[in-house]
């Protein structure tokens, strides 16, 4: 196995990611890298750096360029970057895409070693719910059962669940997480200020391919057409945020024109929602709002949003 080299205050690797499962490896690994930065530190006479900063990138796998950058945005924040990947169970309902959810550990593995990622954690699900199951859970609340929570009953209790867990297991300073899954995002940060978490999250924009389809590793399920038909949710979007400052009601008018006229696309919400509180802005909001969509292309669920600026 590589093991990973300190160079100039930052763990690296020269091929390969350690790729860990178990929890007690993990953590152990990690007080390794941190006392190997500080006494190279040490031994150049910098004791500046404070403790070194772990940074955690949690994903599911199947990784994707949109991935990569939150990668690089993890190695921009600090000297030890954790990925995690573990399809989590308790965020899929019954006869969602569990078992059929892209499953690519060497693929991925081999992405994050040309990024210079030293560690991997890849837990199986025994390791992570070793009684099978998480008796005890987070809780998302109302917002948790709105939107992808109204379609995906217990998603984002899973998702805060896994989250927290991870957290736990890692004892990371930052956290990164991708702009696409913005409800997510909102859970998350609204987790950590009611559990006084002391990881804060980084969030990157999102990152979309040619044509304008946000990256998601569901993408790979669409077939040719399909794909094409879905670029109407983000071309939808961009229509809106070019007449936001007529108002929402305008804003929601133009994409619907869009996404509607696509007869492959199956919407189910689009909204636009208060970043403060994710609930849909009433008539006299204005300022930054969020405009979200989810629809159906095929089998796939595809989710996308927009930052609107609401006269
Ligand atoms: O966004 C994801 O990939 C997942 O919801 C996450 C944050 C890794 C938790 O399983």
């Amino acid at each position: 196995m590589t093991q990973p080299q300190h160079t100039g205050g930052r763990v690296n690797v020269l091929t390969k990611p350690e790729v860990i499962g178990t929890i007690e490896e993990l953590r152990s690994r990690l007080i390794d890298a941190q006392s190997r930065i500080e006494s190279e530190r040490a031994g150049r006479g910098d004791d500046a750096g404070g403790t070194p900063r772990i940074v955690l990138v949690p994903t599911m796998g199947a990784l994707h360029a949109g991935h990569l950058t939150l990668v690089r945005r993890a190695r921009s924040l600090g000297e030890i970057v954790v990925v995690s990947i573990f399809v989590n169970p308790l965020q899929f309902g019954a006869g969602e895409d569990l078992g059929t959810y892209p499953r690519t550990l060497d693929a991925d593995v081999a992405a994050l070693a040309a990024e210079g990622v030293p560690f991997v954690f890849a837990p199986t699900s025994q390791v992570m719910y070793p009684d099978g199951d998480a008796s005890t859970r987070v809780t998302a609340g109302t917002v948790g059962s709105l939107f992808e929570g109204a379609a995906r009953p217990g998603h984002f209790d899973g998702m805060l669940t896994v989250v927290a867990k991870l957290f736990n297991i890692v004892g990371p300073d930052v956290a990164v997480f991708g702009q696409k899954d913005a409800q997510q995002v909102f859970l998350v940060e609204r987790m950590l200020a009611d559990l006084d978490f002391r990881t804060r999250i980084e969030v990157v924009p999102i990152v979309r391919e040619d044509g304008g389809l946000a990256l998601s590793s569901r993408n790979r399920a669409l077939e040719p057409d399909q794909r094409a038909a879905a670029r109407a949710l983000s071309a939808g979007l961009a229509d809106a945020a070019s007449v936001a400052g007529q108002g929402a009601e305008v804003a929601l008018q133009v994409a619907h024109a869009r996404i509607d006229a696509e007869p492959l696309v199956k919407l189910d919400y689009l909204v636009v929602v208060d970043p403060r509180t994710f609930l849909p802005v009433r008539a006299l909001h204005h300022g930054p709002a969020r405009m979200l969509v989810a629809a159906l292309v095929g089998h796939t669920r595809l989710i996308d949003n927009v930052a609107l600026e609401l006269p």
